[in-house]
């Protein structure tokens, strides 16, 4: 990687959105300038004083409807790192549960003059709702089964840092795609990256017409796994189905899973990547998740880089002066 003190003006200034809601609306150079930005970023946090003060003064807020370990984390720090201020809001503990609206409590939090609202809601579509209202930025953090743009940023961060590209390469995604936003956010940017995306997954969960966005599909894991260059597992996303779609998980994992055996089928330097929670030994094995062609952590450390990316260009990416970075 290129590791530069902060990013240039230049680049910055392609970044023409106040919101990132998600990949479907940006351009291939768009999605470029927010990795490229990312890689400008990665070395701070390898510093003894983690900072640079390029979101000085600027205020923002978590604002997370639904669970979240790596997220929400990763854009507190993001924003710290940046030396915003940030809020963060669970829903549980927030007049939400007294019954106010979700536009309401923005507009309460806009009174306050904060500057970006990153938002995850398991219904798709609340954070363009929310985008349109509000005059503060909008980043989405995972809406239902939607998108999660940040998400599928830094696992292209990832593949183009460990493969050096992404163009000509194959990403086979396997699991439960249709209510995936991971995939469906990966789906867009890898694509329009110039890779080939397989999907893999049970009758069950892979939605009709998926082919319709320019993926191939399949139910046979063993051809998706050969013609791979990256295996990126997706765990059952229970809390989104309204009927159990699959006999179990045992018999899922027999016919889905990745462990050792399987991954003998895989080329030999594939990458294994994953977004996280992993439900080990579902579709993924301990013995794969840990090993030597696993990154799914480094996929953590990088969303950390492309979240303070996005903080950054949606702010407007502020001058930073180079005694500042
Ligand atoms: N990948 C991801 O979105 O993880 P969290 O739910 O922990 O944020």
């Amino acid at each position: 990687m290129v590791m530069t003190a902060a990013p240039h003006a230049a680049q910055a200034a392609h970044w023409m959105k106040k919101d990132l809601l998600g990949l479907q609306e940006l351009s291939a150079e768009e999605i470029q300038l927010v990795l490229q930005t990312a890689d400008s970023f990665w070395e701070i946090s390898l510093r003894s004083i983690k900072k640079v003060p390029a979101l000085r003064g600027k205020t923002v807020v978590n604002l997370f409807f639904e669970p979240s370990t790596r997220t929400r984390t990763s854009f507190e720090l993001a924003a710290k790192r940046l030396s915003a201020d940030i809020v963060n809001i669970a829903a549980q503990s927030s007049s939400l549960s007294k019954g106010e609206t979700v536009l309401d409590t923005v507009r309460n939090l806009e009174a306050l003059k904060v500057d970006m609202l990153v938002i995850r809601h398991a219904a798709a579509g609340v954070p363009h709702l929310i985008a349109k209202r509000a005059t503060s930025s909008v980043i989405n953090a995972g809406d239902g089964a939607h998108e999660h743009p940040t998400q599928a940023l830094l696992d292209l961060f990832t593949i183009q840092e460990k493969r050096g590209r992404i163009k000509g390469l194959t990403v086979a995604i396997i699991g439960d795609i249709a209510h995936s936003r991971v995939a469906r956010s990966n789906i867009w940017g890898l694509t329009k990256l110039g890779a080939r995306v397989i999907v893999c997954g049970p009758p069950t969960l892979l939605p009709p017409h998926i082919e319709s966005l320019g993926v191939t599909a399949t139910h046979d894991v063993n051809a998706a796994i050969r013609d791979a260059d990256v295996l990126m597992l997706l765990r059952i996303q229970h809390e989104r189905q309204e009927a159990m779609l699959i006999p179990s998980l045992r018999e899922y994992r027999l016919r889905y899973g990745i462990d050792r055996e399987r991954l003998t089928k895989a080329k030999p330097d594939v990458l294994i990547m994953h977004p996280g929670p992993v439900n080990r030994g579902v579709e993924l094995d301990s013995a794969v998740a840990d090993g030597p062609y696993s990154v799914i952590l480094d996929q953590v450390t990088n969303g950390l880089a492309v979240r303070m990316a996005v903080l950054y260009l949606v702010s407007g990416a502020p001058k930073v002066d180079a005694e500042d970075g």
